[in-house]
């Protein structure tokens, strides 16, 4: 049942129209309420008139029409919803949500909401094999927006292939399983650590390595979706923080290490996505030093390894590390889960194209200290935390049985 729930159901104008219908009835059955927002394109091919009676709802198209509300009608739309559903969702919707362009009512709402987004394409399979269409989605994949579908199979054009809208009981489904899933660290609180620690040599210049803090900005993303208290500790990146998703800000390893611990007695759960950088300058010049035309030598010191500590002082937490390794990968990464006491093991690759270091996606070995391993194929990041953040729940709950 989705009784507590509000879904903007986003209809866009392609021949599927006609079975936002039955998607809005099934809504409804399941006592969702139901926000309709149609493209002009879209009442061309199923009325207002129907999608209303359905939703028991206004529906919204015009953008520059008679507010029915005295609100700013799009922002007031992007904000009320806990989810959004777009149903159909067109090659042009999708081409201009990935472009950022709001030239209607809907795509107006979509660039104004931080709520989540469930896309179900329907095109021809010309259309939706197009190098840009492909591209949208991957990029829409990579900010979050999770699709449902395409199918393959017979075309309202005359045509087989890809393409195809799912069905509306499976789009349906899909939402229910949207909000099951959500609410599987509800009230858990997490710690998530992100980016590539920089270590000053003077005061131009640092060590430190490739870290985007994509992974990690993933995973703290996922985990907010799942319900959980959401602590970020991230050394500097270009990464806009995931909403609802608490960002404390290090530039260190020693930094990171502080406000690690800071955190750790309360915390459910550690992810250690961060690249930690295992040394540092034995001491960091006051002015920036001088070219001589000499060798220039640096003393490095090893900084704290974060994980073995935690791994040592480690009471209820779930701990889940990272390997970021170049050779040998599992027999590497299972030498961490012992040596730093973690109950999951996330290994990647970081020679592999597609894998690791600032790659939109990642490749991964997921490892339990009792010998059992996940190897996950090429997935886009937050792909990837998602189904970390079900073997993390999966942990929780056996726990919870001890
Ligand atoms: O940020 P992206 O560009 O998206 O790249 C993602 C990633 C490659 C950084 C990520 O997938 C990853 O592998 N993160 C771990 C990187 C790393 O430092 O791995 P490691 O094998 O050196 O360390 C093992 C574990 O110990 C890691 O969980 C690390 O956070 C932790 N560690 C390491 C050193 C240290 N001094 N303290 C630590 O806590």
């Amino acid at each position: 049942m989705l009784s507590d729930k509000t879904i903007l159901v986003g209809v866009t104008g392609g021949i599927a129209a006609y079975k936002a219908a039955e998607i809005i009835s099934r809504l409804r059955k399941l006592n969702a309420e139901v926000q309709v927002v149609m493209t002009e394109a879209a009442t061309r091919y199923i009325t207002p008139l129907t999608l209303r009676t359905l939703a028991a709802a206004p529906v919204y198209w015009d953008l520059f029409g008679e507010p029915k509300t005295w609100n700013v009608e799009h922002i007031a739309l992007a904000q009320r919803p806990d989810l959004i559903l777009i149903a159909p969702a067109t090659a042009n919707t999708l081409a201009k949500m990935a472009a950022g362009i709001a030239d209607n009512l809907l795509t107006s709402v979509l660039l104004a909401t931080d709520k989540p987004i469930l896309a179900a394409p329907a095109m021809n399979h010309h259309m939706y094999h197009h190098p840009a269409t492909q591209a949208n989605i991957a990029l829409l994949k990579e900010r979050s927006v999770q699709f449902i579908g395409p199918d393959s199979g017979y075309q309202a054009c005359g045509t087989d292939g890809d393409g195809r809208m799912k069905e509306p009981a499976e789009i349906v489904a899909a939402v229910q399983a949207y909000f099951t899933g959500i609410s599987e660290l509800r009230g858990k609180k997490v710690l998530v650590t992100a980016g590539g620690t920089q270590e000053a040599i003077d005061p131009v210049r640092y060590l430190t390595n490739r870290s985007s803090g994509r992974m990690g900005y993933a995973i703290a993303q996922a985990m907010r979706e799942a319900g959980a208290e959401v602590s970020l500790i991230s050394a500097p990146t270009h990464r806009p923080v995931p909403a609802g998703v608490k960002l404390i800000a290090v530039t260190t390893a020693v930094e990171m290490y502080e406000e690690v611990l800071r955190g750790y007695a309360d915390a459910d759960v550690v992810v250690k996505a961060a690249a930690v950088a295992d040394y540092r300058p034995d001491r960091i010049a006051a002015q920036k030093i001088k070219k001589t035309g000499e060798n220039l030598q640096l003393d490095l010191i090893p900084n704290p390894d974060i994980l073995l500590e935690l791994g040592k002082r480690k009471t209820r937490q779930i701990l889940v590390g990272f390997a970021a390794e170049t050779e040998d990968l599992i027999a590497q990464a299972q030498a961490k889960i012992r040596r730093k006491n973690v109950d999951l093991l996330v290994a990647n690759d970081v020679t592999q194209e597609g894998a690791g270091f600032e790659s939109p996606t990642n490749i991964v070995s997921i490892l339990y200290p009792d010998g059992r391993r996940k190897d996950i194929p090429r997935l886009s990041k937050i792909e990837i935390a998602r189904i970390l953040v079900r073997e993390i729940a999966g942990i929780l709950e056996e726990k919870q049985k001890e």
